[in-house]
């Protein structure tokens, strides 16, 4: 792992239950994080218990608030070697596979492509049945073929790793050096 300072890795959360809280452990340990969260993403980590603003005491926090996305000029300083946005939701996903970017997180994957900063993106709907972690406790869900085509579709992007299970994320910020 590199020393704190720059270049940093940007993570970029979601507004999905799925693997949360392994993904804000892993964050925890990192000194050289900046967290990139969407509107559903704070509404989300409430629900799940963690608390958005003791996170911002911690962590460099930049939230989706402008429609427009400022912060993706950080990208074009050279501030980040790497994007991770984890866990993706469905939504997202299928925003990032037509080219949209009007939140956040998927203009920060836009501009990281155009800037050519690798991205890694741990789709949570990824099998055709599969066990999720609800609020309350653990539920099954049912992705559609939509969902599921379209983190495939999203794997043959450039400046991309798409993973679809919690291990591959860990092998694949290993690979990266991360
Ligand atoms: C408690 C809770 C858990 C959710 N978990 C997921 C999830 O695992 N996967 C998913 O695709 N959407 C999930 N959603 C729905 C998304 O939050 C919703 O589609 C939102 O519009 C996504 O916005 P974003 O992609 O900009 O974060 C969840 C919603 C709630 C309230």
């Amino acid at each position: 792992m590199r020393e704190p300072g720059s270049p940093r890795l940007a993570w970029a959360l979601t507004g999905s239950g799925h693997y949360l809280r392994e993904c804000l452990d892993l964050i925890g340990q990192r000194p050289d994080v900046d967290l990139f969260l969407s509107r559903a993403a704070s509404e989300v980590l409430a629900m799940y218990g963690h608390d958005p603003r003791r996170l911002r005491e911690r962590i460099v926090c930049y939230r989706d608030t402008t429609a427009s996305a400022p912060p993706v000029g950080l990208f074009y300083r050279g501030r980040y070697r790497r994007l991770v946005v984890a866990p993706a939701t469905s939504n997202t996903v299928a925003k990032m596979v037509w080219g949209i970017s009007d939140t956040l997180v998927t203009n920060i994957y836009a501009q990281a492509g155009k800037c050519r900063v690798p991205s890694i993106v741990f789709a949570c709907d990824t099998e055709p049945a599969m066990e999720t972690e609800a609020p309350g406790g653990r539920v099954m869900v049912y992705p559609r073929r939509i969902d599921l085509e379209n983190v495939d579709r999203l794997g043959s992007f450039e400046h991309t790793t798409v993973v679809k299970r919690f291990d591959e994320l860990l092998a694949a910020l290993e690979q990266a050096g991360e």
